[in-house]
This record gives structure tokens, C-alpha cells and sequence, in this order.
């Protein structure tokens, strides 16, 4: 029942409605105001204040236009973030884990081998490890030049100066003062217009091999494919036709991304990147193969991109850009994860170090039977076995690495992708077992039934030991390579680049 007396209002409503929008009001104008203060913050925060040359690779000179960018990026310098399997601390993967010494001996990577750290990093490691030797002249080795490709935007400045073919064709020590600015915005973006770019020709020309052309990629798809520039499988094609002489830096991809499809690329060349020490078998060095497996993930399967975990978006100020500070995406798991999953950070972690632990339990699995089938084919050839007799066996212990390494050389691969992580290491124990049984038979021929005892490896230095390696005389080098001549390029860096304008606009 309605009664007349409720209609009506009574007048300290009214005045209080009033007051209270008034309020609403004062509140919404102040809004209005702040976004309007922070929309010029984020117009000056993008204001050029130089113009960029079109291969400045001078991370400094693009931060001046792009300082919420640069500052993020610069980030990439820290290093002190452990996670159980990455982060960006420094580990020296041959003293936590010897067993890899053996399955790469007679490699460079049994000298020297620690685990990827900033992109900032990229110069001075590539520079102090004892992979790349001590050279004390231009013509000196044992690198190629091409071994700078994916370490730094001076590389297309230097490909567009000298040729692409003439920049594969040189040594390591030769473009050293030429190569000093780390990985930075010149690899990934188009100075003039801020777009994604592909800098490197080696994409380009895998995806033109695949009968794609990579300009027609999406924007989703440019932001994986601007780190596949340089986290994939690859090799130096010394036989390039049009290129002979050049170490041409090519992706196997014409075939697909998995290990049987590059293996088949590689197997149809007659290609391999060594002889083993041990076994003599010719060994394929799986290089990062992070995009090719990180494809065959769920997250790349729902289009999820690599920047989306690695560059999520942040907010600072109002202003919402790309988290350049690209690492192990635990360090930001609300802005790599939790904008798609509702979970918790520890259930996050948990689901990826469950991922990680199950599928390194059956790496060091694949580990261990290699490192036998190496040791017993040793002691093969020593009691005398023939070429015809160990051909078959040497295959298999090379297609059984083959498939180890495209998991263990994939950095965050038992993430990306474990369930074809498990699958491929299956694969390779396989292999490996099938090898070893061949090995048995063939040993017991030669009167040896009892087993070659695994060697004491328990250490990186008894592990080189064991392979032979003068580790006192390639520190030694490195030492005087790092006092003699890593200064004198880097003075020869600072004098070209003082040479170089930068337009104030
Ligand atoms: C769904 C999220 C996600 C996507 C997409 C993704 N990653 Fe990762 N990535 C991770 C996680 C999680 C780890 C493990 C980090 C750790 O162990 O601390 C990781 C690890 C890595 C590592 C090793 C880093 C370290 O700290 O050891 C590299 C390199 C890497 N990813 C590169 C890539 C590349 C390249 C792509 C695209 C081809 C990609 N990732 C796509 C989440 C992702
Ligand atoms: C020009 C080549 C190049 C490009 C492009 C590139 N990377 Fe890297 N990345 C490297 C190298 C080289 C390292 C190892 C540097 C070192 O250890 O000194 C590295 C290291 C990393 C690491 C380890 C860092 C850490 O803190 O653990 C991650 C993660 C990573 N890259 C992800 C990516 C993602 C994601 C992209 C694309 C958005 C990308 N990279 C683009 C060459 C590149
Ligand atoms: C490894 C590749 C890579 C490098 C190196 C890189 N960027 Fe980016 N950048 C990206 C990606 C991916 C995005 C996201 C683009 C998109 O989705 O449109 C981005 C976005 C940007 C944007 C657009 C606004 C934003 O934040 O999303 C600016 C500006 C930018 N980067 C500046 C820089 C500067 C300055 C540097 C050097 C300090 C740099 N970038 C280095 C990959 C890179
Ligand atoms: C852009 C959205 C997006 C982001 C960012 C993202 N994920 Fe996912 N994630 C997905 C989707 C979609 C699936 C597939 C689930 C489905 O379709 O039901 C998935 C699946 C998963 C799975 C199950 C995969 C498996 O192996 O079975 C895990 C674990 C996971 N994500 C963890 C993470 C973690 C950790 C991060 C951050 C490093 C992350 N995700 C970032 C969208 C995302």
C-alpha cells in the first residue's frame, strides 16, 4: 500500500543528496586532472629527444628517448636472482653437472661452459670465456666472426658496412673493437618507427627456405620471433653456395623444428660439428634450441608469446610499457603469470619447478648411459675394433646425444615444453642403451666381458683431466689476451663511436 506521505521527500535528503554529489563531483575533477597530468607525463616520457641514426647500436643514445624502456633493460646487468634450474646468477655448468665435460670432449664446450645470464652480458662474456680462446692478432683463432651475431647491435651496423657473406668470413679477434655495445634495442627494433624488427638475415633466410616470408608474421607472432633471431638451433655452413669460405650462419629448419627433423637436415649433408675424443664419433652440437622447442609447448600452441612471460606489461608513473628487464619470469610472476592464471605464486612455482625436476631426473639418466657408451667405445677402438665393426654403434651414440642435447641445450625447454622433453629424452637413453648393447656384444669378441668401470668424474677439473685437457695453459692464454688486447679494443671502440653524431630534435 502506498501512502501519499512517502512520495515526498524530506528536505535534509535533498541537501544531503547535494552535498554528496557536489563531492562526486570535486573527486571526478580531480581524477580528470591527474590522468590528464599523467597522459603528459607519458607524452614527455616518449617525446625524442634524438634523432637515432639507422644502426645506432648505443643502447645509451635510444634510452634517451626511451628512458622507461632503457632503465628496465639496464637491469639486465644484475645478477643475482637463483631460481632451482635459471635466473640470471652466474653458475658454472661444467662444475655442477662434470658428466658434460666427457659427452663434449674434443669440443670447445668441455673447456668452458656457464649458463646464459642478462643480455647485457653478452659482450664481456663472450669476450672472458675460454671458448673463444686468447688471439693476440686480428688473424688469430680458434673463432670465427660469425660467433658475434648474436651478441650485439653493432653486428647489423657491421653487416650493412661490410656485406653479409664478408661479415661471415673473418675471424672472432677481427671485428673485436668493432663489436662492443651488448644485445640491446638496435637487435629488435626499427629506430625510425619503434616497430618489431628481424635484424638478423639468418631468420629470414630459414623462414624463405621454409617458403614463408616472414613479413607476413603477426604482431603476436614478431614477439617471439624477434628472440628467435638468436634462441634457436644453428650451424656454419661452410659450403653455401654463392658464400664458399664463409662460416654462414644458417637455421636446419626446411625440414621442421623437431630433433628428428634436424637430424634429418644434418644427416642428408653428411654434416657434424666434431669428432668425439672418446668414442670418435661424429657429434652434432645441439646449439639453443629455446624457440624450437618452446613451439611445441602449450603456451606457443595458445598463442601465448615469449614476450608475454619474458617483457610483460608494467606500470610506472601511468604510464604502461614492456618490462625490458628480460629474465627468469619467477622474478615477475603477478605480471608474467598471473594476469592469465588465477593461482598463487607458490603454486605457480611449484608447477614449474615439478616441470623442471622430472625432466632433469631423466636428463642426468640420458647423462650417465652416454657417458658409458663414449668410455666403452673408447675401449673398443683400444682393443682393436675395425672402422666397419664400430660404424653403426658410433651412429647411435651421435643421434643419442643428438636428442639429449636439443632438451639439455634448451634453457627453460622442461618449461616450454616438457611433455616432448620427456619424449625426446626418452629417445636418447634409447639410443644410448641400444648402442651399449651393441658395445657388450662387440667387447666380449675382443675377450673383455667384464665392464669398463666409469671414470672418477666427480669434479670438473678430474673430468678434464680425464679428457686431456691443458686447462693451466688456455687460462693462462685467456690472461694475457684479457691484459694485452681486450683494452685496446675498447679504446679503439671509444675513439670510432666519439666519432658518431647524435642530432638533438
Ligand atoms: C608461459 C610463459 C613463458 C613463455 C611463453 C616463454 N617462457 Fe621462457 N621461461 C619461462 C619460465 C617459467 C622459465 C624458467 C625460469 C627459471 O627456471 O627460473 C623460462 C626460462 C627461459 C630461459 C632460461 C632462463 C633462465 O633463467 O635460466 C630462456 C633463455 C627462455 N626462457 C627463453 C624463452 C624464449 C626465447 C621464449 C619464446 C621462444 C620463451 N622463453 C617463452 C616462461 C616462459
Ligand atoms: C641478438 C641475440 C638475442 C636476442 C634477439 C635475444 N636474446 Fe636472449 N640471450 C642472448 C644471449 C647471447 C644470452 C646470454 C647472455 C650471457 O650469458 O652473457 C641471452 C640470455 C637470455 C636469457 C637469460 C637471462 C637471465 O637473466 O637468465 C633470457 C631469459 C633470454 N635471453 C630471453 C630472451 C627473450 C625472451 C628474447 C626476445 C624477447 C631474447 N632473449 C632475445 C641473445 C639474444
Ligand atoms: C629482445 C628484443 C628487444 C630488445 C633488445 C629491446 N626491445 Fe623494446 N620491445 C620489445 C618487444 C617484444 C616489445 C613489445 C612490442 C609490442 O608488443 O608491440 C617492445 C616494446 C618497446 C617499446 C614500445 C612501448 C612498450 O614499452 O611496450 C619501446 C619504446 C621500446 N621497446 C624501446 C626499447 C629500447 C629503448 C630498447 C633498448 C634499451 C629496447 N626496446 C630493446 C623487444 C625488444
Ligand atoms: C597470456 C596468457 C598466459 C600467460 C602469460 C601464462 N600462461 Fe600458463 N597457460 C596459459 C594457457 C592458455 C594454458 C593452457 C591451459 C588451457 O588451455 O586449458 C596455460 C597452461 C599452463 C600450465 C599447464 C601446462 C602444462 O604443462 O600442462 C602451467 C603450469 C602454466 N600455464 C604456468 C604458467 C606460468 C608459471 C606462467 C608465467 C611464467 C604462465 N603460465 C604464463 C596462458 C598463459
Amino acid at each position: 500500500m502506498n501512502s501519499p506521505d512517502k512520495k515526498k521527500r524530506s528536505p535534509w535528503l535533498n541537501w544531503t543528496l547535494f552535498a554528496v554529489t557536489i563531492i562526486v563531483v570535486f573527486f571526478l575533477g580531480l581524477l580528470v586532472s591527474s590522468i590528464t597530468e599523467r597522459r603528459a607525463e607519458a607524452i614527455f616520457a616518449y617525446k625524442p629527444k634524438v634523432k637515432l641514426n639507422e644502426f645506432e647500436p648505443r643502447n645509451e643514445v635510444w634510452g634517451k628517448n626511451y628512458p622507461k624502456e632503457y632503465e628496465s633493460y639496464r637491469k639486465t646487468f644484475e645478477s643475482d636472482f637463483r631460481t632451482a634450474h635459471g635466473g640470471n646468477a652466474k653458475r658454472d655448468m661444467l662444475a655442477e653437472d662434470p658428466a658434460l665435460v666427457i659427452l663434449w670432449a674434443g669440443y670447445a664446450f668441455s673447456k668452458d661452459y656457464s649458463q646464459g645470464r642478462g643480455h647485457s652480458h653478452a659482450i664481456e662474456d663472450v669476450q672472458n670465456t675460454i671458448r673463444t680462446g686468447g688471439p693476440l692478432a686480428p688473424e688469430a683463432g680458434p673463432q670465427s666472426s660469425t660467433c658475434w651475431t648474436c651478441k650485439s647491435p653493432d653486428v647489423p651496423r657491421m653487416m650493412n658496412e661490410m656485406g653479409i657473406k664478408e661479415f661471415y668470413s673473418t675471424t672472432w679477434s677481427a671485428l673485436g673493437p668493432q663489436i662492443t655495445n651488448s644485445i640491446g634495442c638496435g637487435d629488435c627494433h626499427n629506430p625510425e618507427t619503434m616497430d618489431l624488427t628481424i635484424t638478423r638475415p639468418a631468420l629470414v633466410e630459414a623462414y624463405t627456405a621454409m617458403g614463408k616470408d616472414i613479413k607476413q608474421a603477426t604482431q603476436q607472432e614478431m614477439r617471439s620471433l624477434v628472440c628467435a633471431q638468436c634462441h634457436v638451433e644453428y650451424y656454419f655452413d661452410k659450403k653455401k653456395v654463392g658464400a664458399e669460405g664463409a662460416a654462414y650462419l644458417t637455421f636446419p629448419w626446411v625440414n621442421g623444428f623437431k630433433p628428428e627433423d634436424m637430424l634429418k637436415y644434418y644427416n642428408d649433408k653428411g654434416f657434424s660439428d666434431w669428432t668425439h675424443a672418446l668414442s670418435r664419433a661424429p657429434m652434432l652440437k645441439m646449439q639453443h634450441p629455446d624457440y624450437e622447442l618452446y613451439k611445441t609447448g602449450i603456451h606457443a600452441e595458445r598463442g601465448v608469446a615469449c614476450a608475454d612471460c619474458h617483457m610483460p606489461y608494467i606500470s610506472e608513473g601511468g604510464v604502461k610499457f614492456s618490462n625490458h628487464h628480460v629474465t627468469s619470469p619467477l622474478k615477475y610472476i603477478s605480471q608474467a603469470c598471473q594476469t592469465c592464471h588465477r593461482e598463487s605464486e607458490e603454486t605457480l612455482i611449484k608447477n614449474v619447478y615439478d616441470r623442471q625436476n622430472n625432466i632433469a631426473e631423466l636428463r642426468l639418466k640420458a647423462e650417465e648411459v652416454l657417458v658409458h657408451a663414449h668410455i666403452e667405445a673408447k675401449a673398443a677402438w683400444d682393443a682393436g675394433a675395425t672402422e666397419t665393426e664400430m660404424n653403426e654403434i658410433l651412429i647411435e651414440i651421435r643421434d643419442g646425444q643428438w636428442f639429449w642435447d636439443y632438451v639439455a641445450a634448451s634453457h627453460g625447454g622442461s618449461f616450454h615444453s616438457p611433455v616432448e622433453s620427456g619424449r625426446v629424452l626418452g629417445k636418447s637413453i634409447d639410443y644410448a642403451q641400444n648402442a651399449r648393447v651393441k658395445l657388450a656384444r662387440l667387447l666380449a669378441t675382443k675377450g673383455i666381458t667384464t665392464e669398463i668401470p666409469y671414470p672418477d668424474i666427480t669434479t670438473k677439473e678430474k673430468a678434464q683431466n680425464y679428457i686431456g685437457l691443458p686447462m693451466e695453459k688456455l687460462i693462462q692464454e685467456k690472461k694475457i689476451f684479457q691484459e694485452q688486447i681486450l683494452p685496446k679494443w675498447e679504446k679503439e671502440a671509444e675513439e670510432r663511436e666519439s666519432k658518431y653524431d647524435v642530432v638533438s630534435k
